[in-house]
């Protein structure tokens, strides 16, 4: 949610800026804009994606500093506009030249800004970023870095911030609270970004900055301070990540890349980690809490998005296998609902970024009350992968494209270990687990055979290319995939659907059956499949077409639905990893077909890091 990216060095930094804006660009892109250092500040501002800012400054001269700031932006306050794009300036009239990017939401914006306009500020656009650059102009009295602390010791909400000024041309200032931000450090230059794919390219060494925390960078030295003026000592650490894993390759978007990838990322998240043969599943990341997750009274899951529904897969998991009574909440519900925190809770976030604003928050307020805290997290290094007492991480690699693939199989292989982990310390005897874990290994090559109908599927979706309402329906299991399988549909090609418990439709939603309303079935066979195969009779006979996602060989099936994906059998508790592949390949295919932009939804940030 809104990517920033600033450099101080002795090389050009606009062809930096531009280069970490575009690896950026995933996490917003309604606007972007640059500022670089030459004599004066320089500012170009565009609506619309990075190469548009890119084209635009072929046109402009001056921009050849060699310290400067970009942004990428998802709007929250202000429309995406010119004028509401970063970089912001302070007061044009009484300013000192401080230009600013911003990524979060200044909540006392209002109260500040009426107080600066009593003042005499004049605004020229309606962001709370705005406000703050005018307030760290107002504070400045000839030393950037103090005017930064000062201001941020005013100001509730979230930031990560990078700002410079006219009068110190050498200096370039970061700041952060709640939004992610890091710095690498080069040969007598930094690279500053909200993550580190825009900063590896230069350097490996960086830091996280922590919360409340000031950097002030010249090109040869960094000091950083606690907004009071405190100094810290940040721990510059080598930063592991590939370039390569994120090119394109030849695929046309992130998100069918990322859908190939899921077999190998799968077998890089299992590596090491089980072995049938003995029954045993190790995650080092948790070894430690061991005990404490044996005696758990209670697990309360939290997650939002796809993470929420690999959470709802979680909870399921971790009943039948733990028999450990589990919870799954929305982190955004979480934190204002006053929870009660008993001795023995074990609250785990799960989240791909590990920066989602409402789940980094629901973690906090889960620590204070006093539960064990873990995380399921893909990227390493992130916040709440620092802030939870001990985790998991997916291994699943990079994912670039908005909507969430890899990463939602990831956390239920991972959802599916710690269940299994905890389980076998608890009652699961040898045997069963062995099992398990045999079919467990399996996995990767079922999604991988999935993957290759990729063509069929694309078939099945141009039958149905056409039609502007969906229902998804899904039993024990399957129930959160068919809410997953929803979401991805409208996330990336704007036609509604809606997921729900199959026996939930005739309490309702049967009234929006017809001819023109095709519902998806996950209808494997389990227990449940008499159960399903009931549920869509009672859509047939309401006219309404209906798409199974069955069991391979299921003649029956075949007989009687519309069409049939078909997936590979495997226990009822592993099946969410594979049902959701055919889902996501639908939903690729129609956003594809309806020429939507598959990787960049309109709307929509990779990385939610306000609430
Ligand atoms: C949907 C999607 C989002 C995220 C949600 C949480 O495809 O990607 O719903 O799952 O924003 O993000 P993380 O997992 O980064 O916490």
């Amino acid at each position: 949610m809104c990517g920033i990216v600033a450099y101080i060095g002795h090389k050009s930094a606009k062809p930096i800026l531009l280069e970490g804006l575009k690896r950026l660009e995933y996490r917003g892109y309604d606007s972007a804009g640059l500022a670089v250092m030459n004599a004066n500040i320089h500012v170009a501002r565009t609506v619309g994606r990075v190469r548009v800012l890119e084209e635009m400054l072929k046109q402009h001269e001056g921009f050849d500093g060699t310290l400067g700031i970009a942004h990428t932006r998802w709007a929250t306050h202000g429309e995406p506009s010119e004028r509401n794009a970063h970089p912001h300036r302070d007061d044009e009239s009484n300013g000192h030249g401080i230009v600013l990017i911003h990524n979060g939401i200044i909540e006392n914006y209002t109260v500040l800004r009426k107080y600066l306009q009593d003042r005499g500020h004049t605004f020229q656009s309606d962001t709370d970023t705005e406000v703050l650059a005018h307030l760290i102009g107002e504070l400045y009295d000839g030393d950037l870095e103090a005017a930064v602390q000062a201001a941020l010791r005013e100001v509730t909400g979230a930031y990560a911030i990078a700002v410079i000024c006219e009068n110190e041309p050498d200096v370039l200032v970061v700041a952060r609270k709640g939004s992610p931000l890091m710095v690498g450090v080069g040969k007598d230059e930094y690279i500053v970004a909200s993550d580190s794919s825009a900063i590896v390219a230069h350097t490996t060494q960086a830091f996280h900055l922590e919360d409340y925390t000031v950097a002030r960078l010249t090109r040869d030295a960094f000091r950083t301070t606690t907004i009071d003026n405190v100094p810290i000592s940040p721990q510059i650490k080598e930063l592991e990540f590939d370039l390569g894993q994120i090119d394109l390759g030849d695929y046309e978007h992130y998100m069918l890349k990322e859908i190939f990838e899921q077999p190998q990322a799968l077998r890089l998240c299992l590596k090491g980690r089980i072995n049938p043969r003995d029954g045993q599943v190790v995650l080092g990341g948790i070894t430690e809490f061991a005990r404490d997750l044996v005696k758990a009274k209670r697990i309360i899951f939290v997650g939002q998005g796809t993470a929420f529904h690999a959470a709802m897969v979680s909870e399921y998991l971790m009943e039948d296998l733990a028999k450990i009574p589990t919870e799954v909440e929305f982190s955004s519900e979480f934190r204002y609902r006053n929870p009660i925190i008993q001795d023995g809770t074990v609250l785990i976030a799960i989240s791909q970024s590990g920066e989602t604003a409402d789940t980094i928050a629901a973690l906090q307020e889960g620590k204070q009350r006093g539960a064990l805290t873990l995380g399921l997290v893909n990227v390493v290094g992130s916040t709440i992968s620092r802030e939870t007492d001990a985790g998991v991480y997916l291994r699943v690699g990079p994912e670039i494209g908005v909507a969430s693939t890899k990463a939602f199989l990831g956390q239920l292989m991972v959802a599916t270990m710690l269940a299994t982990f905890i389980g076998r310390r608890r009652f699961l005897a040898a045997d069963y687990v062995s099992s398990l874990l045999d079919e467990l290994e399996t996995i990767p090559d079922c999604v991988e055979k999935v993957t290759q109908l990729s063509d069929q599927i694309h078939d099945v979706t141009a039958k149905y290319a056409d039609r502007e309402n969906w229902l998804f329906l899904g039993r024990g299991y399957n129930y959160p995939v068919a809410l997953e399988g929803a979401l991805k549909l409208k996330e990336i090609s704007y036609i509604h659907a809606e997921g729900m418990p199959a026996a939930e439709l005739k309490h309702g939603a049967i009234a929006l059956v017809d001819a023109e309303t095709p519902v998806v079935a996950l209808a494997l066979q389990d227990e449940l499949y008499d159960k399903m195969r009931a549920n869509i009779q009672e859509v047939q006979v309401r006219g309404g077409p209906v798409l199974a996602i069955a069991t391979e060989g299921d003649a029956d099936i075949a007989a009687s639905v519309d069409d049939v994906l078909w997936v590979p059998s495997c226990p009822e508790e592993l099946a969410p990893v594979i049902t959701a592949v055919p889902l996501q390949l639908f939903a690729y295919h129609t956003a594809v077909y309806h020429g939507c932009d598959v990787d960049q939804p309109r709307n929509l940030a990779k990385s939610v890091t306000v609430e």
